[in-house]
């Protein structure tokens, strides 16, 4: 995923979108960005997100009805959120600020309930949203090399 965006920022810099088959979300460099997912609410839920990049990244995960970030991924520290007061409603939407490039990827959320187990599969694209600001330009470099 990471080659093919690297190749999409080498022909259209500044709007760069791939196709893929898994539910897609756009996010912008630089900004935040909410990757939506569901779940049928029940007891005992645990919320896992995954990044499925070579190494499985962990995202976020929540259980015992609280955040669960000792095992974080470092690139990830600091940059997510459930909504709290949605939870209870099946959303287990996560937000995630100040979106990297290397954010672009798919990720899993896996939700576990005394009834309900889910996986939902999502791919994050990135999106450059603003001309004349190279440090999209320079990460990119970065990851080509
Ligand atoms: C370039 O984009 C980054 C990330 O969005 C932002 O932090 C920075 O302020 C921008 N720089 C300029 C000159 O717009
Ligand atoms: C989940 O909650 C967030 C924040 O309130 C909202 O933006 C999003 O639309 C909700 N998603 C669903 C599927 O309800």
């Amino acid at each position: 995923v990471i080659r093919s965006g690297c190749f999409c920022a080498a022909q259209h810099l500044h709007i760069c979108l791939l196709m893929f088959t898994d539910a897609e979300v756009s996010c912008q460099f630089g900004q935040s960005c909410i990757l939506p997912c569901r779940f049928t609410p029940g007891d005992h839920l645990e919320i896992y997100w995954i990044q499925l990049t070579t190494t499985l990244a962990n995202v976020h995960s929540y259980y015992d009805n609280k955040d669960q970030l000792e095992v974080q991924d470092q690139r990830f520290r600091g940059r997510t959120s459930l909504f709290q007061d949605q939870i209870s409603k099946g959303n287990a939407s996560l937000q995630l600020t100040g979106v990297m490039v290397q954010d672009q990827g798919r990720y899993r959320c896996y939700t576990i309930t005394n009834t309900d187990e889910i996986t939902s599969l999502l791919t994050v694209q990135i999106v450059y949203g603003k001309r004349n600001n190279n440090s999209f330009l320079t990460e990119i470099k970065q990851i080509c090399k």
